[in-house]
Parts: structure tokens; sequence; C-alpha cells
């Protein structure tokens, strides 16, 4: 069975498609609200400082589970263990974190889809600005549309999957990246222009160290990990599609500097528009999906086809990396169940939209109906994302590297590190990764943990 597993076609693809997987609604909906709601420039710091430090050491670990395996994320641990009830038990959380997370990752894929279909019908060029900010207030809260548009977005992902890993996920990567690269440029550049934009701008670079909490290392820390797609399976799932001749560490920094970048971009894109038309940068999920319409429709007043082009192109090239991301979360339950249960592709993937489609709908309606519907304080969109993104990834990622770090033979892992021997530079830099993967990471995942709880 093993040898029938797909691979990657070299290295551009293999980046490209991790790259696709980490770059998405993280990057361009959750990094900037969670900047807006967590202390601006200060967080920024701390995110990148703790993508560098511990969760690029955190993703070489994952790919090394994968690659090392050469199975699904479930079986990945039970195999390089020997079988180890404690790690057979362990890899079951690489696959309900994924499947829980792509539950309500479509539902704000479903925003992108009713926006992508609002900007064809050149709506925010045609509102006025304030209006336009002020849409998505009655839409989130509304019943039906952002059901459906949940369930088309959902369904049409499971759809790609369906095609399998090369012929799907790949080509899809290829494509849609570049092009929301140029995309978020363009409205960069327009949204720094804007009036009253420059105090979007200070606000990403002169950080107040007063507000860097603990709690600013822990949500920089989950957005770091979210933003990776680590602690969730989809990495070391995409590890074992990674050919034995390619060099992880390589395509591992190139991802998470692209991912890096990308988030950064994103910041300075939406935030400086978020000052410019006056809304609260600590606004919440809503924050992007007020902010560039009010955008569009600025952009409309002087150059109103540039604006519905440049509108309709944003939020598909969304769409599409909203899909090439969650689509790396169903593959991790459908390799699953095809190489456990024993399932079909297509019967696997059904399983996973009736999962995912029901519990989706819950989080959908709690920005309506069930608004008051309230767990710990929290309604059931924010409990799936606190609960996924404050806890059980860090756990995941904390079972990765211990696993890596203390449970793998220090020779297996050289050896995935350095191919055998065969990369020098690899080779000298091993000690400080494996030390990193070992002592930093863990301790840090563990402190994290903590302050989550207990602040
Ligand atoms: N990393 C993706 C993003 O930033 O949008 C989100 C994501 C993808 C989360 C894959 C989890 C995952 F397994």
């Amino acid at each position: 069975m093993a040898d029938k597993r797909e691979k990657f076609g070299g290295r551009l693809a293999v980046i490209l498609a991790m790259a696709g997987s980490a770059i998405g609604l993280g990057n361009i909906w959750r990094f900037p609200y969670m900047v807006g709601e967590h202390g601006g420039a200060a967080f920024v710091f701390v995110y990148i400082f703790a993508t560098l430090l511990i969760s690029l050491p955190v993703f070489l670990a994952e790919v090394m589970i994968g690659r090392r395996s050469h199975t699904n994320s479930r079986d990945a641990f039970a195999r390089l263990s020997r079988q180890h009830p404690f790690w057979k038990a362990a890899g079951y959380l690489t696959i309900l974190i994924p499947t829980l997370i792509a539950c309500y990752y479509s539902v704000i894929g479903g925003w992108s889809v009713e926006y992508f279909i609002k900007s064809c019908g050149l709506a925010f060029v045609q509102m006025e600005p304030d209006e336009a900010s002020g849409f998505f207030g009655a839409f989130v809260s509304s019943t039906w549309t952002p059901v459906i548009m949940h369930l088309l977005f959902l369904g049409v992902t499971v759809a790609v999957v369906a095609g399998g890993v090369k012929s799907g996920i790949e080509k899809f990567s290829k494509i849609s990246l570049p092009v929301l690269f140029v995309l978020i440029i363009m409205i960069l550049t327009y949204s720094v222009s804007l009036p009253g934009a420059g105090d979007g701008v200070r606000y990403l670079l002169h950080p107040d160290w007063s507000e860097l909490t603990p709690r600013t290392f822990a949500y920089a820390m989950g957005q770091s990990f979210y933003s990776l797609s680590l602690g969730m399976g989809a990495i070391i799932t995409y590890g074992s599609y990674v050919s034995k001749k390619e060099n992880i560490l390589a395509t591992s920094t190139g991802t998470a500097v692209s991912d890096l970048m990308f988030a950064i971009l994103a910041g300075f894109a939406i935030m400086p528009a978020v000052f410019a038309a006056g809304i609260e940068p600590g606004a919440g999920p809503g924050l992007i999906f007020q902010s560039i319409p009010y955008v569009f429709s600025k952009m409309g007043t002087t150059l109103p086809v540039v604006s519905s082009v440049v509108a309709i192109l944003f939020f598909l090239a969304i769409i599409v990396a909203a899909m090439t991301s969650i689509i790396s979360l169903v593959e991790v339950g459908v390799s699953f169940l095809v190489e456990r249960a024993g399932m079909s592709r297509g019967r696997a993937c059904l399983v996973l939209f009736l999962i995912c489609g029901s519990f989706g709908v819950l989080c959908s309606l709690s920005f309506g109906p069930l608004a008051e519907m309230k767990v710990a304080g929290m309604t059931v969109f924010d409990l799936f994302d606190w609960v996924c993104s404050n806890i059980l990834l860090l756990l995941m990622a904390l079972l990765a590297v211990i696993f890596v770090g203390w449970v793998l033979p220090r020779r297996v892992v050289h050896d995935e590190f350095t191919n055998g021997g065969r990369l020098p530079f690899n080779e000298r830099l091993f000690p400080v990764v494996y030390f990193l993967i070992k002592w930093v990471a863990p301790i840090a995942v563990v402190i994290i943990f903590f302050t989550n709880f207990m602040l």
C-alpha cells in the first residue's frame, strides 16, 4: 500500500502545496483581526519571532514524521513508535483537529463566496463607502444565505479532494498564490494612499510595549501555528507525499517565509483601510469583510472599472486560497478513512461533507439566530476557534515535537534532516535545529498552554 501513495512532483510543487495549505484565510482574514485585538505592532513582532524560532522547528518535526512514516497522520505516530498505545491514541487527535477546524473555516469560505458574488454584481463599487462596510453585519446575521454559501464552499472543496491529491491540489495552488500575491500588493498600494491610512501604518510599525501581555505571546503563537497549518495533521500528511530526495529544510523554510510575508502584506493592505474607514481595529472576525468593501467603494468613486475588476479578482483569489487550505484539512480525514477504514475516496469525502457541513451550520448560525447560545461565554463559532487554536493545536504540536525530540532516535531525526548525511548545510545546522525541537519548542508551548488557562 505504501508504494502506491502519491507523491508531489518536485520542490516547487512541494512548496506550493504546503504554502497553499498555509496561506489562506489565516493570513488574510484572521491575522489582521488578531493584530487588531491583541496590541498592533507588538503582536506582529512576537508573531515573527514565534514563527521563526518555534513554528519552523515544529513544521520540520511534522514533515519528518510524515515523510519517515509514509502514511496518514493517525498511523504515522503508531508506525514510528512501533504501535505504542499512547502514540496510537495520540494519532486520533490529528484527525479530530483538522475536521473541527474545517467546520468553521468553511463558514468563512462561504462569506468569501457571497462577497465574490456581490462583487460580480458590482455591489461594493456602487455602494457608499460607509454602506459597504456596514453590509457585513446584516449579511452574517441572516439565516439562510451564509448557511447556503458555507455548504456550497464545502461541497466544491470536497469535490476537489475527491479528485485526488496531485491533480486537485497541485494545480490549484500553482495559479491561486501568485494571483493573490499581485492583488494584495495592488490593494496595499491603494489602501495606504487613503486619507487617514497613516494611522494604520503606524499601528503596525510602532509597537506599544505596554500592550505586550502573556496573552499576546499565547495568541501570537496560536496564530502562527494556525497560519502554518501546524498541530493538525495537515503537514504530517503532506510530508508523507514528499520525496526522500527533497531537502526538507529548504521546503519548510520556503513555506514559512512565504506564509509570513503574506500575513504581513495582508496586514498592511487591511489595517490602513480599517483606520481610513474609521472601523475599530479590534472588531473581530468581520474586520476584513468590513474594511475591504470600503476600499473598493472608495476606489470606485474615481476608478470604477479598476475597482470592479480588482474586487472580483480579489474575492476569487481569497476563495481559492481558502480552498487550498481547507483541502489540506479535509485530505487528512479522507486519507485516514481510505487507508484505515477501507472506504472508497468518494465515500470518505461524503462522510466529511456531512460532518463538517452540519457543525458548520451551527457555527454560521452563531452570528445570527444562535448568537445568544453561549458556552463558557463564547458563541459556537468562537468556541470552535478558541478550542482549536488555543488548546488543540498547541497540544498536538507539543506531541509532535516531543515525539521527534524524545521518542524517535536521534539517528533517525538526523537521517531525515540531512537525507542520510548528503546535505552538508543541513548537517551543520542539525545540532541547532535538534535543540530547538527537543527543548525550546516544547517548553515554549507548555508555557503558552498554561498562560491560556491561567490568565
Ligand atoms: N493555515 C491555514 C490558513 O492560514 O488559512 C488554515 C489551516 C489550514 C488550518 C490547514 C489548518 C489546516 F490544517
